[in-house]
């Protein structure tokens, strides 16, 4: 059997054990109405109190020493839910970007955003463009922002950008490699995430880094977002260095 000439894509070690720290956590921040539901306030307090959770984990995550953090803040299909909830929604992630934003840049973070950039509001594009300018030379945690996203929008126009490069005649189909599709994707240049929490007690992708999650480690914890902490990070963390990552190879207990 040949060896595959893609083998060169953000290439697994073929080392098992995970001893080692995640270097990219990807978060689906999910229960937010039902936390606020369980308290019979509207769905929006939930919203808010998520993000504040957030800040927590963001700040902890770069203290620890975590080299990528994913947070899922608005799916594509999201645009689906009521109208004054996405446009609480939107407001939130305008008063994130405003309100925190010099705060995010002292502490030495780049943010990088992924998702559908076409029809978003031009406002919104505006703050999102001006926190990725400004952090853009930082050099500590990379704090990428999944808004407006989904991975089959996400894979269908790296696909599309390829294709027009070959019918531009500037890549020849066979240059079309899984490391080719991978730098053509929203995250190209990123490494894949170690590791995806997904609060709620909800076990689903819901459309995110369909691509990326090739070789994830999933947790999956009932907390709700917005009483997710740093000690509920942590939980995630000794259990991702307590999995063993094979890679399609085998265990190290087995030689
Ligand atoms: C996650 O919480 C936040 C977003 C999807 C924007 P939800 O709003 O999905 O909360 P639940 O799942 O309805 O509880
Ligand atoms: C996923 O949560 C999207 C975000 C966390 C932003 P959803 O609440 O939208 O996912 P589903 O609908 O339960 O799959
Ligand atoms: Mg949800």
């Amino acid at each position: 059997m040949s060896v595959s000439p893609d083998r060169d894509l953000q290439a697994p070690s073929a080392e098992a054990g995970a001893s080692k720290p995640p270097r990219h956590v990807a978060l689906i921040m999910d229960g937010n109405g039902r936390w606020a539901a369980a308290r019979g306030l509207p769905r929006t307090e939930g919203h808010r109190q998520g993000l504040v959770a957030l800040r927590k984990v963001i700040r902890h995550a770069a203290k620890i020493g975590v080299d990528v953090i994913t947070i899922y803040s608005f799916s594509s299909e999201n645009w689906s839910r009521p109208e004054t909830e996405v446009s609480f929604l939107m407001g939130l992630l305008r008063r994130f970007v405003q309100r925190d934003l010099s705060e995010l840049h002292e502490a030495n973070i780049r943010i990088r955003i992924i998702g559908g950039r076409q029809d978003l509001e031009p406002g919104i594009l505006k703050l999102l463009q001006e926190a990725e300018d400004l952090t853009r030379d930082n050099s500590g945690l990379d704090l990428v922002v999944a808004f407006n996203y989904g991975s089959r929008a996400e894979i269908t126009r790296a696909a599309r950008k390829l294709a027009e490069q070959v019918a531009a005649g500037v890549i020849r189909p066979e240059d079309i490699t899984e490391s080719a599709l991978a730098a053509a994707l929203d995250t190209g240049g990123l490494p894949d995430p170690d590791l995806i929490i997904r609060t709620s007690g909800e076990m689903r992708l819901s459309n995110f880094l369909l691509w990326q999650a090739a070789y994830s480690e999933f947790y999956f914890c009932d907390l709700l977002w917005p009483d997710f902490d740093e000690a509920a990070f942590d939980a995630a963390l000794d259990c991702f260095c307590a999995r063993e990552r094979r890679y399609g190879g085998l265990s190290a207990k087995t030689y």
